[in-house]
């Protein structure tokens, strides 16, 4: 038989998530890679708008699964793609986004400050300079982040029907605040659990050094919508590959570890809310972490890495290195402390 619906691009027909059951009121939204649905959107919105043209280099600074789906997006479409990155882009990432023909420009030296957010904005702002016709995303900035999720959020809606809570990785805010957003014109009365890392700034947190990648930030997105927040927990980098690693040995599910700290979080907040139909999202895959999440002597190497344990509950965030938690009631940052981190 011959269809006549043309078939979906590899990249696209991966978009959404699978919905996977997890516990008794606990499901999971399954991704290959979470941040294609903002590249896609943003991308392609760009085509659309004339902002991408024949010629134009797409520019961008990540050192995350930002840029591998930027990547893949610029491949499907033809175009050329500088990421501006830092040595937290691991070598299986340059590999894949330089097969994908991606330039990577890799900022080495950090800033009198030991970091490398400014030191990536002058290099982009320098690689735009050799190109003046390129266009800049800005996922951290772009509101077309957040609202790309709204695809994710029906495709969830048709799959569960009501929901009551949804956990997840906080990094941009795009994917927690933009699904909430979409989620809530079907259940108003849902919560949204943001789930951040121990020295992040993103819910006033002191800026410290942070094993996690992914999830939690040193500079404060734009587009980060505070106020959708009922809940917040920063987690360890050792309770997140405990549960990275307890996934895929109890479900075959294989993901990173912004997907473990997640799932902490979600199995501990389901069991405490039976009744609450609760939704947790897993945004990628584990090939990365083979070398150390899921390899054993790496984990042993350092016994911060097998920590497990409860949260204790806070009432405004602290420097603490252990896993807290505290009611945020969608507050604005500023109404909770003083002096929010820098943007970027
Ligand atoms: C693996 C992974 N998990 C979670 C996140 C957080 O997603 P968001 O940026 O939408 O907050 C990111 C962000 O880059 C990520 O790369």
């Amino acid at each position: 038989m011959i269809h006549s619906e043309p078939a979906l691009d590899a990249a696209t027909a991966d978009l959404l998530p699978h919905v996977v059951r997890l516990g008794p009121n606990l499901w999971g939204a399954s991704f290959k890679l979470m941040k294609m649905v903002p590249a896609h959107h943003i991308v392609d919105t760009a085509l659309k708008t004339g902002e991408i043209g024949p010629d134009t280099v797409i520019v961008e600074s990540t050192s995350g699964t930002y840029g591998l789906a930027l990547a893949v997006k610029t491949a499907l479409i033809g175009r050329r793609l500088v990421l501006v990155t830092d040595p937290a882009m691991d070598d299986r990432l340059c590999r894949r986004v330089a097969d994908l023909g991606a330039t990577v420009e890799m900022c080495r030296t950090p800033s009198a400050l030991g970091e490398y957010q400014t030191v990536r904005l002058t290099r982009l702002a320098a690689v735009r300079e050799r190109y003046p016709d390129s266009f800049w995303p800005r996922q951290y900035d772009n509101p077309l982040n957040p609202a790309s999720y709204s695809i994710v959020a029906d495709h969830l809606n048709r799959q569960l029907g009501r929901l009551d809570a949804l956990i997840g990785p906080v990094g941009s805010g795009g994917s927690m605040c933009g699904t909430a957003a979409g989620l809530r014109r079907y259940s108003p009365g849902l919560r949204a659990v943001g789930v951040d890392t121990p020295g992040s700034v993103l819910f006033g947190q002191p800026d410290q050094v942070r094993e996690l990648r992914g999830l939690g930030n040193s500079v404060l997105p734009g587009i980060l919508d505070h106020t959708a927040f009922d809940e917040v927990h920063w987690c360890p980098a050792g309770n997140a590959y405990r549960h990275t690693r307890r996934l895929h040995r109890t479900s075959g599910l294989f993901h990173g570890p912004t997907s473990g700290a997640a799932l902490a979080v979600a199995r501990w907040w389901a069991d405490r809310n039976p009744e609450a139909r609760t939704l947790v999202m897993l945004p990628d895959q584990g090939d990365r972490y083979l070398d150390t999440v899921y390899d054993d002597s790496w984990l042993d190497a350092h016994p911060a890495r097998r920590a497990d344990g409860e949260p204790h509950q806070v009432t405004l965030p602290t420097g603490e290195s252990s896993w807290t938690w505290m009611r945020w009631n969608r507050r604005r940052l500023t109404d909770v402390v003083d002096r929010p981190g820098p943007r970027p």
